[in-house]
């Protein structure tokens, strides 16, 4: 007999099974580049988190591969120190150990064919000894120049084709391309080996759960969808500040700058999210669609130069402490005109949007880290206070905190107590760390999970990526050939003309 929840009669039931932690099936995961930053701080730690929160099927393995004379055991002893150092939940021993018979080190050059023939008699052993079953997930991260390369040496070790009965898939880091040509170029590399939906973008953004809920906000609620639109909208403000310089960077940095490390990826999957229609379901398919409508109804204003700022920030103070210019950090050359700050004016050309300027801002060494995306709203059509009594009142708002104090704010006119009609705006906060009691994954894990699940909703798909190249190619040729980014003092919120390009439309930056 079939249970009831399986015939689906017992919708209660249902609902219940559904949240039902979803695990990973037996499979394992090969990180290419595992001694670099990424695979310390984020992935190691990510798959141990999965492991401590029993999502990881009981064989599940870890393969890294890098140019280093390692053992398997002395690569456990990297993963170990850097789960102690970065991961989100306690350490359990048993945990650890059970994980740990399954890491495997392969030495050598992504270059090499005796290292990838290497690998893969280690994949074939795992499947033998940890029941893997043949399912492998093929993490590149590793520098951007090596993507086609380690792609194309999969392809030729028979590494990169699962069977009837296996999956192999493979998961990218960005950047993806550094234009549109180069990122098509890239795509059609990857597809030659992998079929597109095997094929899994980073853009870890997607995997937060702050990002995850615009569409909660959006579409699991009336009350704010019917004011979504340019009836009430005045204009909305994507930023991501971060406080810090480029750090030991410059060398990825320098040549890509703002624009093309943050706008093309982050911000515009962020305006995508906060501006597209409703999605038939939730599923990658139906989300890449809308996305990818939005996208393409982007407009660029005709006069880049008014309405595009970049900038980099000058030596200063921040946090107690004196800080390089960007030109003085080690790596750069003195004469860079790398964007370490960017701002563009977007317009959506739609019926939902036409006339409403979407502002995206990203910089380094800014006020204070924050991501944010701020809906503001037009004033009141009339007001029957007097003027004098209505002075501090701003626009109504509402704010979708990414991160730090991850949560929404919504800003409204409130009564000032008193004998007058007095009016100023007020906040009224929902934030994660007080309305739930579990602490939200990292984006990583989540992304991490997906991949072994092959739930592709929260990776962008090509399309959309060769959609955001075509939106910033004309700027970054715009500023390839005029003028130089301005300069601004690291802890301040950037260069003057940003300001001025938004004073212009009668309107300024949030400062969060
Ligand atoms: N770090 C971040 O926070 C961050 C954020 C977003 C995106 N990403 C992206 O993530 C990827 C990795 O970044 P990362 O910061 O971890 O880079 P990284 O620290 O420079 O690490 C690069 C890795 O690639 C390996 N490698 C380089 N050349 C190799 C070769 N010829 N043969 C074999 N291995 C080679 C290095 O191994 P060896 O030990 O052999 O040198 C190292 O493990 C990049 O695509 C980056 O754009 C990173």
């Amino acid at each position: 007999m079939i249970p009831m929840s399986a015939r689906g009669d017992n919708p209660l039931r249902d609902a219940q099974d559904r949240r039902l932690p979803r695990i990973a099936g037996p499979s394992g995961l090969v990180i290419f580049g595992v001694t670099g930053d990424l695979s310390r701080k984020k992935l190691m730690p990510a798959v141990y988190d999965l492991a401590n929160r029993g999502l990881l099927p009981p064989g599940f393995s870890l393969v890294g591969f890098a140019r280093r004379d390692w053992a398997d055991e002395d690569f456990a002893q990297v993963v170990h120190d850097a789960v102690k150092e970065h991961a989100r939940t306690p350490f359990r021993e048993e945990v650890w150990q059970q994980l740990a018979e399954g890491f495997r080190f392969v030495p050598g050059e992504f270059s090499d064919h005796q290292a990838f023939e290497n690998l893969k008699t280690t994949i074939q052993d795992l499947d033998k000894a940890r029941g893997t079953g043949g399912n492998f997930a093929f993490y590149l991260s590793v520098p951007p120049k090596f993507f086609p390369t380690v792609v194309e040496q999969l392809k030729k070790h028979g590494l990169s084709e699962g069977t009837e009965d296996s999956w192999r898939r493979a998961v990218i880091e960005k950047p993806f391309g550094h234009d549109l040509a180069s990122a098509q170029d890239l795509n059609q590399v990857v597809h030659q080996v992998f079929r597109p939906s095997d094929v899994f973008r980073i853009d870890h953004y997607l995997g937060k759960e702050t990002v995850q809920n615009i569409l909660a906000l959006r579409f699991a609620n009336t009350m704010f969808e019917p004011l979504w639109n340019r009836s009430y909208v005045d204009h909305v403000q994507i930023t991501m500040a971060e406080d810090i310089g480029i750090g030991g960077r410059a060398g990825y940095y320098d040549g890509i700058g703002a624009a093309r490390d943050v706008i093309q990826n982050h911000l515009l999957q962020l305006l995508a999210l906060t501006a597209m229609e409703e999605p038939s379901s939730f599923d990658a398919k139906a989300l890449v669609t809308e996305k990818l409508k939005v996208l393409k109804a982007v407009k660029l204003p005709r006069e880049l130069g008014k309405h595009t700022v970049r900038g980099q920030y000058a030596h200063g103070w921040q946090g107690g402490e004196e800080v390089l210019g960007y030109l003085e950090e080690e790596g750069i050359d003195s004469g860079s005109r790398t964007d370490a700050y960017a701002a563009i004016k977007l317009e959506i050309d739609n019926r939902r949007w036409a006339g409403v300027p979407f502002y995206l801002r990203t910089g380094k060494r800014l006020g204070r880290r924050v991501t944010e995306i701020a809906v503001v709203f037009q004033r009141a059509p009339h007001s029957p206070f007097d003027t004098a009594e209505t002075q501090e009142l701003g626009q109504n708002a509402l704010v979708i905190r990414v991160q730090p104090d991850e949560g929404v704010t919504i800003r409204f006119g409130s009564k000032v107590p008193g004998t007058s009609m007095e009016i100023r705006d007020v906040t009224m906060d929902f934030a994660y760390g007080e309305s739930f009691t579990e602490s939200s994954p990292e984006a990583y894990e989540r992304l991490l999970l997906d991949v072994l699940l092959g739930d592709a909703n929260l990776f962008p798909r090509h399309q959309e990526v060769e959609q955001s190249w075509r939106i910033l190619d004309p700027i970054e040729a715009y500023w390839d050939k005029h003028g130089k980014p301005e300069q601004y003092t690291a802890g301040t919120w950037g260069p003057r003309a940003a300001d001025e390009m938004l004073a212009r439309d009668g309107r300024s930056w949030r400062r969060p």
